[in-house]
C-alpha cells in the first residue's frame, strides 16, 4: 500500500490541520510507503499570484518535521521540482469530458469563494492534476477531509479509463476520512488559514491565550456541548477535548457554571499543553533543515515519476 496526500502550502499549518490529516499521516508513516506533497503549482488555482511561495513551503515543512513526520520514512516533495508529474496531466486530461469537470462540488464551492475576477482554466483542471499528484507515486490509499472527496472519484475514473483504454497501469486508489470532524474555527465559521480564525501550529502561548479570548462563545454561563444551537463553546470543547485526549462532554460538565472565561482558560491551557513540544522542536529546527529534507524528497519522488512517465508512454504506444 502506498499513501499520497498533500497540502497546498499557502501558510503555515493550523491545529485543524494537526487533528484531521496530520495525525494520520503520522501513524501511517511506521507501517506505510508515504509521499507527502507540497502542492505548490496548486497554490494558483483559487488566486493569481503563488504568493510568498518559498516562506510558505519552508513553514509548512518546519510544521511537519516539528510533529514528527520523519523524513528517512516519509518523501516529502513539491510539484514544481516534478516535470515528470506534471506531464502526466496531458493524457489524463483526454480521459475525462469537460462536462465531468464542470459537475465537481468542491471546485463549484472554491469558484463561489474565489476573489478572483475570473475562474482561470487551472480551477476546473486541477482536479485531474491531482490525479497525477495520486497516480505517479501508484498511491493506492489517499487521507484526506471530506471536501477531496470528488478529487479522489475523478482519479478513481481516470485510473480505470487509463487501465480499460491502454494498458492496467495505474490501481484504483481509496480515500481515507479521518474520524476527527472538520475543527470549526475560533468564530464559528470553518477553520482556516485565510480567515485568521485559527490557531497555528507554531503559534506561542501567548497567541494562542489571545486567539481564544477572542473566540465566539455566548452569554449563557453554564457550558454545555450543544454543537448545533452552541457551535462556537462546541468548537472550544472539541479542541480542548482532542488536546487533552477527553470527552467535550465530560469537560463541559466539570466547567458547569464557570462561564466563557473558564471554558477558555481550560482551552488554552490544553492546547499549550500538547503542542509544547511540538514547538520546542519547531524552534530548535533551521530552514536549512528543512530544505534539505525537500531536496532529498524531490529526488526521491522524481525518479518514481520518471518510472511511471515512461510506463505510460509505453502503454499509450509514444
Ligand atoms: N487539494 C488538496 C487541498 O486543498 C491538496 C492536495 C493536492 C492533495 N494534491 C493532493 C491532497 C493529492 C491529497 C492528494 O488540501
Amino acid at each position: 500500500m502506498t499513501v499520497l496526500t498533500g497540502d497546498r502550502p499557502t501558510g503555515p499549518l493550523h491545529i485543524g490541520h494537526y487533528f484531521g490529516s496530520l495525525a494520520n499521516r503520522l501513524a501511517l508513516q511506521d507501517t506505510h510507503e508515504v509521499f507527502v506533497l507540497l502542492a505548490d503549482y496548486q497554490v494558483i488555482t483559487d488566486r493569481d499570484l503563488p504568493g510568498e511561495i518559498q516562506r510558505n513551503i519552508t513553514d509548512v515543512l518546519l510544521d511537519y518535521l516539528a510533529i514528527g513526520l520523519d523524513p528517512a520514512k516519509v518523501t516529502i516533495f513539491q510539484h514544481s521540482a516534478l516535470p515528470e508529474l506534471n506531464q502526466l496531466l496531458l493524457p489524463f486530461l483526454s480521459l475525462v469530458t469537460v462536462a465531468e469537470l464542470g459537475r465537481n462540488p468542491t471546485v463549484k464551492d472554491e469558484i463561489a469563494h474565489s476573489s478572483q475576477a475570473a475562474v482561470s482554466g487551472l480551477m476546473f483542471t486541477y482536479p485531474v492534476h491531482q490525479a497525477a499528484d495520486i497516480l505517479f507515486c501508484k498511491g493506492t490509499l489517499v487521507p484526506v477531509g471530506k471536501d477531496q472527496l470528488p478529487h479522489i472519484e475523478v482519479t478513481r475514473t481516470i485510473a480505470r479509463r487509463f487501465n480499460e483504454r491502454y494498458a492496467p497501469v495505474f490501481p484504483v486508489p481509496e480515500a481515507m476520512l479521518s474520524r476527527t470532524p472538520l475543527l470549526g474555527g475560533l468564530d464559528g465559521g470553518k477553520m482556516s488559514k485565510s480567515r485568521g480564525n485559527s490557531i497555528a501550529l507554531k503559534a506561542s502561548e501567548d497567541e494562542t491565550a489571545a486567539l481564544i479570548r477572542r473566540a465566539v462563545t455566548d452569554a449563557d454561563r453554564r457550558i454545555t456541548f450543544e454543537p448545533e444551537t452552541r457551535p462556537g463553546v462546541a468548537t472550544l470543547l472539541t479542541i480542548a477535548g482532542l488536546c487533552s485526549g477527553r470527552e467535550p462532554r465530560e469537560l463541559a460538565e466539570e466547567i458547569g457554571d464557570g462561564g466563557a472565561a473558564a471554558l477558555k482558560r481550560l482551552t488554552t491551557e490544553a492546547v499549550n499543553e500538547f503542542f509544547r513540544p511540538i514547538r520546542k522542536r519547531r524552534a530548535e529546527l533551521t530552514e536549512q533543515d528543512a530544505r534539505a529534507v525537500l531536496a532529498e524528497g524531490n529526488e526521491r519522488a522524481r525518479a518514481v515519476a520518471i518510472r511511471t512517465l515512461e510506463e505510460v508512454r509505453q502503454a499509450m504506444g509514444f
